[in-house]
């Protein structure tokens, strides 16, 4: 399979990296700054709890659906008298501020990429900057600047306009194309049916174990006599979390240090926005035995 031309382009932008690095060493260092507050500030900014899925794409469309009605309402305005010029302003005025909470959760989720995922997702991020700087000096001629300016105005959002779809098409390629931020077990297959994965005692307390159930792996743990069974492949983008840390009933992801619960497989601190997959376990005659706890398809 050859790479597409976008891809291609956007690999040989060394310079991406540099401004990643300013840029997500930007954003670490302000939710660290803020502690805890910050951690649960970044799980609301991911969608974790809030929407069982990213918030980004969600709030996203909210500036875009705003400047595309700005767009629409400066040429009905021009050609025809059915809408006051003012139309366009408000929409333009709305669509900025709700780009900056499109802008903060973006930042979040950007936070944890990593390689060519990151090289696009820099470019998506630094197209949408280039796109509010458009629509707000179009703004800011609507209304600090004289008549004569109106028609630069109206051309720098419909140029801004044209941003946002190139951006939009970055976005778009970063989870249709690279996955980011997909759920990672929306296409695991498991047992539907009892499967055996081993003998009891290969499960100790409080131990963490990685078995194959028909296919899917999972991560075993015993807490309090009891055998509990997650996917052990984390939702956000893969991480092993059999070599993550375990503190009672909760795993951190190794990864970007997602935490779920191994009895219910609930996300409980992002990125991951969605729970982990469970398994019923049931131990027979000294054999373990798993089925997903809900059919995956
Ligand atoms: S892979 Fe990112 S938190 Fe698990």
């Amino acid at each position: 399979m050859t790479e597409s031309l976008v891809d291609r382009v956007i690999r040989r932008q060394r310079w991406l990296e540099k401004a990643a690095d300013v840029l997500q060493g930007g954003v670490g260092a302000v939710y660290g700054a803020l502690g805890r507050p910050g951690r649960a500030l970044k799980n609301v900014m991911h969608g974790t709890g809030v929407l069982g899925h990213p918030l980004h794409p969600a709030i996203s469309d909210l500036p875009i659906g705003a400047w595309a009605a700005g767009v629409v309402a400066d040429y009905v305005a021009h050609f025809s008298s059915a809408l006051p010029t003012q139309a366009a302003d408000v929409a333009l005025a709305l669509g900025l501020s709700a780009a900056v909470l499109a802008a903060l959760t973006g930042l979040t989720d950007y936070h944890e990429t990593i390689g060519h995922e990151r090289r696009v997702a820099t470019a998506h991020g630094l197209t949408m900057v280039a796109v509010v700087a458009l629509e707000a000096a179009s703004l800011a001629l609507r209304w600090f600047g004289s008549s004569t300016l109106h028609p630069l105005a109206v051309g720098l959002s419909t140029v801004g306009f044209a941003g946002v779809m190139a951006g939009g098409y970055l976005g778009g390629h970063l989870v249709f194309g690279l996955g980011t931020m997909v759920n990672r077990n929306a296409f695991a297959e498991g047992p539907e049916d009892y499967v055996a994965v081993g003998m009891g005692a290969d499960f100790p307390e409080g131990e963490m174990h990685r078995v194959n159930a028909a296919g899917m792996p999972a991560l075993l743990v015993r807490r309090a006599g009891t055998l509990h069974a997650i996917a052990a492949v984390c939702s956000h983008a893969g991480g092993p979390l059999d070599e993550g840390t375990l503190e009672g009933t909760r795993v951190t992801c190794p990864w970007h240090g997602s935490i779920f619960s191994v009895e219910s497989g609930r996300v409980f601190q992002g990125p991951a926005t969605f729970d982990q997959p469970t398994f019923a376990v049931r131990e027979r005659e000294g054999r373990v035995e798993l089925k997903l706890a809900a059919p995956s398809h």
